[in-house]
């Protein structure tokens, strides 16, 4: 009797299981929910894309503020993740590109994107930010955003957005953190992560051929409290986001483009 209980119940489980699957897509697109892909700095699946999306929203607004995106711009959005910022903050410029390096976030971001790549304004590449698949002077602007601390060369990745934007073009990059000097050091923790100081971020940005550099800083938990305690263990409670322009004359730059950080961490 009470076997029967059990099995039925069972039963009753995977059919119920089974109908919420069915309802709400194909096994395809559980898989992509729920996909455990390993990419340096991304929380898996489209859940993981849509939690960091979801922490992100302060710095999207501060960079979007900072690109100052007008409707004939070209974006370049460097390690994109499933294009939040695209699809949110882009919508409205000529034509809006992103590049990452897992395969799983670019069909996540090229499937947020699907209706602007059908109709030509969009487009989605894999690949790393060391070696961006587009030519010279391409873009009147490009960003990134959480991420310069995965790439395995932060300096390399920035002279190639240099390269990719046109003479006058802006650039509005995420690079590190501000918050609480002090536990700066302490935020390495067991992570492979390069923790760009506000001195390695000039030079990287200045040696690339970047002028006008200008930063900022944006609370990383915006209002959220609990979020902003926990941040705060690793000094990470505020983004630091660098403005700098391509200039229309190129400037001499007295650093060899691969100017690595000052602090870098190995797990
Ligand atoms: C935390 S997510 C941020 C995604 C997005 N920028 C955002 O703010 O929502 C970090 C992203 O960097 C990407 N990434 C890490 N290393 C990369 C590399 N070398 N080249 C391109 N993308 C990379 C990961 O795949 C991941 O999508």
């Amino acid at each position: 009797m009470r076997r029967s209980v059990v099995v039925m119940s069972m039963a009753a489980i995977a059919v119920a299981g089974a109908w919420v699957v069915s309802r709400s897509g194909t096994w395809a697109r559980w898989q992509q929910r729920l996909a455990l892909e390993v990419s340096p700095g991304a929380l898996p699946g489209e859940l993981g894309s849509r939690i960091n999306s979801w922490l992100n929203q302060q710095m999207y607004a501060q960079v979007a503020a900072e690109l100052d995106l007008q409707p004939d711009d070209e974006l370049l959005d460097v390690a994109c993740g499933a294009g939040a910022f695209l699809a949110g903050h882009a919508a409205h410029v000529r034509y809006a590109a992103g590049l990452d390096l897992s395969p799983a976030k670019v069909s996540l971001a090229r499937r947020r994107l699907a209706g602007r790549i059908a109709a030509g304004t969009a487009e989605v590449a894999q690949g790393d930010a060391g070696a961006l698949p587009w030519e010279d002077d391409r873009f009147s602007a490009v960003t990134t955003m959480d991420a310069i601390g995965w790439f395995p060369d932060p300096a390399r990745a920035v002279t190639e957005m240099h390269r990719v934007l046109r003479p006058g073009g802006r650039a509005v990059l995420q690079m590190g953190f501000g918050g609480t000097a002090e536990t700066q050091n302490a935020s390495l923790g067991p992570m492979p992560i390069t923790i760009l100081n506000e001195s390695d971020v000039r030079r990287i940005t200045e040696a690339a051929g970047f002028t006008d550099v200008s930063i900022s800083y944006c609370r990383t938990a915006g209002d959220w409290r609990i979020y902003d305690r926990a941040l705060r263990l690793f000094g990470w409670e505020e983004m630091r986001v660098v403005r700098a322009v391509r200039p229309v004359v190129a400037v001499p730059v007295e650093a060899p483009a691969s100017v690595m950080p000052s602090l870098v961490a190995s797990a």
